[in-house]
């Protein structure tokens, strides 16, 4: 069954006088399938983020729509649309965007709180959760008293606690050493196998190897796809370096071997809005 539907999206940003306009989606379709784990890989200025925005109902498309099991994001009210996503999606964020002032426990059953859940329904979740997770013993502490790597399982754990449709995550792996980010990308491997949909845009070859589909975006556009099918991680490794390869070489102007221009930080924002997604 699909959970996600994007039908020829578009998206064109007008400057303020309208002078200028870019178009940062262009046409796009694709579907995700409940319990898929997809990643999405493109070069900075590909839309990438533009994407994130408009499927976490962020922003909308100047044409086409998105629908998030059959119900069409464009079509909710500009007042609901907090709740419908603290009740559909959960969020991980390259920077995990967990409150310091809240203990990783209260930063978890946040959500929760705002969906006025009973206080025994959220032990109830938040148990299994954590032990998963590898953070039971943590919850009284802070995020300052953590590791990185410890703050992202927070997160995804604030993520997952509303059994949410699909979970976005943007660049989950950015701010981890390699320890960390394997840590991570066993999480969510996971919580993929216990059926959770996951949506994960990277620039790590390493992190999208361990998805079962690997989306390549540019110019706005699905540009190629690659399945896992049998192929352990290692033969997916592979195959996606090819691919970013074949694509650097059809970059315009490439300056920098194929690696650099795939490895470098976004200089665009990401999703970064937490409070937004999660209080407002
Ligand atoms: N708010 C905006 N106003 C105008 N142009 C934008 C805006 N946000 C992004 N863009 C442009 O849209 C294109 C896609 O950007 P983005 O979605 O941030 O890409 P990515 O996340 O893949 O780096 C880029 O050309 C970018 O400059
Ligand atoms: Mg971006």
């Amino acid at each position: 069954m699909s959970i996600l539907k994007v039908k020829n999206v578009s998206k064109i940003y007008t400057t303020r006088f309208g002078s200028t306009k870019v178009q940062a989606l262009s046409n796009m379709n694709f579907t995700v399938e409940q319990g898929e784990y997809v990643a999405i890989m493109g070069e900075s200025g590909s839309g990438k983020t533009t994407l994130l925005n408009i499927l976490a109902s962020l922003d909308r498309p100047t044409s086409g729509e998105v629908l998030l099991n059959g119900k069409n994001l464009t079509s909710i009210k500009e007042k609901e649309i907090s709740a419908f996503r603290r009740d559909n999606l959960g969020f991980v964020f390259q920077d995990f965007n967990l409150l310091d002032n809240f203990s990783l426990k209260d930063n978890i059953l946040l959500p929760l709180v705002l969906q006025r859940k009973p206080v025994a329904e959220m032990e109830e979740r938040l148990t299994p959760i954590a032990e998963r997770l590898g953070i039971a013993q943590l919850l009284e502490k802070y995020p300052y008293e953590v590791s990185g790597g410890q703050k992202q399982r927070t997160a995804v754990a604030r993520a997952i606690i509303t059994s949410p449709q699909l979970i976005l995550a943007d660049e989950p792996t950015g701010a981890l050493d390699s320890k960390a980010s394997a840590g991570l990308l066993h999480v969510f491997r996971e919580i993929n196998r216990d059926g959770q949909t996951i949506l994960m845009v990277t620039h790590s070859t390493n992190a999208a190897s361990h998805a079962d589909r690997i989306m390549f975006i540019k110019d706005g556009e699905v540009f190629h796809q690659l399945y896992r099918g049998n192929l352990t991680n290692e033969q997916l490794y592979a195959r996606i370096s090819d691919t970013l390869t074949v694509l650097a070489q059809k970059a315009e102007g490439a300056q920098f071997p194929p690696e650099c221009q795939f490895n470098r930080t976004d200089s665009g924002a990401g999703l970064q809005k937490a409070d937004e997604m999660y209080v407002s």
